[in-house]
């Protein structure tokens, strides 16, 4: 596996590993300031491709922050390995991911945040979204680069197969063929359709973000608020709907 680097905005780089066992992607978001930023670690078993990545953009000993939505493999599993080398590095989250696991889970202490409240790491401020079950988990949360106005989506905007960086438009289509295709998949049911669903997501159009930093699949440049918006009206349509009970 190897690990693919692109500048998707100023000081933002997409490190993206596709993973052939999985078909898809599993991207790291990376902002180079006065105290360096990853958004998500990547699976423990792919550290050293996505070490490889940092490595080629800063010293990942320097790496301040590691940041994640909610308590998964793929987003957090590596945690400890890059607390391992980097020394000053520490995990920031949700209130509730460090309540219920990431205390108890790091070698390190980590850091909560409260929803709205902005971590500071240099010209880049990333105001912390508190979205319980959205994309899904009770410790949910995003960040929001105010700075480059990037919304990092983590698994919003899923999207499978080995995509290009950044496209301009189709990102809301890709990732309705997506959630569609995946409604029979044996990982159906990842995202759960809540009181909160609609709001949440029309909370985060209201930040009009230029760039959306996906996680899984291509990136996003241009009108994310209208994208947000779009995705909202696909997720009430496919989810929002009773099933009828179990
Ligand atoms: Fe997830
Ligand atoms: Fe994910």
């Amino acid at each position: 596996m190897q690990c693919k680097v692109t500048e998707i905005g100023s000081d933002t780089y997409r490190l993206s590993t596709f993973h052939p066992d999985f078909g898809i992607q599993f991207n790291q978001i990376l902002i180079k300031d006065d105290e360096p930023f990853l958004m998500h670690t990547g699976f423990k078993s792919m550290f050293q491709t996505t070490l490889t990545g940092v490595t080629s953009i800063m010293d990942p000993a320097t790496l301040r922050w590691v940041g994640f939505s909610h308590f998964e493999s793929d987003e957090c599993g590596a945690l400890n390995e890059w607390l391992g080398v980097a020394p000053h590095a520490q995990a920031v989250c949700s209130f509730v991911g460090v309540t219920v696991n990431v205390n108890d889970f790091a070698d390190r202490a980590p850091r909560s945040l409260e929803d709205g409240e902005v971590l500071r790491i240099g010209r880049h401020h990333l105001r912390f979204l508190s979205t319980p079950h959205v994309p899904h988990a009770w410790d949910a949360g995003l960040f929001f680069d105010e700075t480059e106005r990037t919304l990092l989506c983590s698994d919003l905007f899923f999207q499978p197969g080995d995509a290009e960086p950044l496209i301009e438009s189709g990102i809301v289509e890709r990732a309705r063929d997506a959630m569609r295709s995946g409604l029979n998949s044996p990982l159906a049911k990842d995202m759960p359709y809540t009181p909160y669903t609609d709001s949440t997501l029309q909370r985060l159009a209201t930040l009009k973000p230029r760039t959306l930093a996906t996680m899984h699949g291509c990136s996003f440049r241009g009108d994310g608020g209208r994208a947000i918006l779009y995705l909202a009206s696909v997720i009430k349509d496919l989810l929002g709907k009773p099933e009828g009970g179990l």
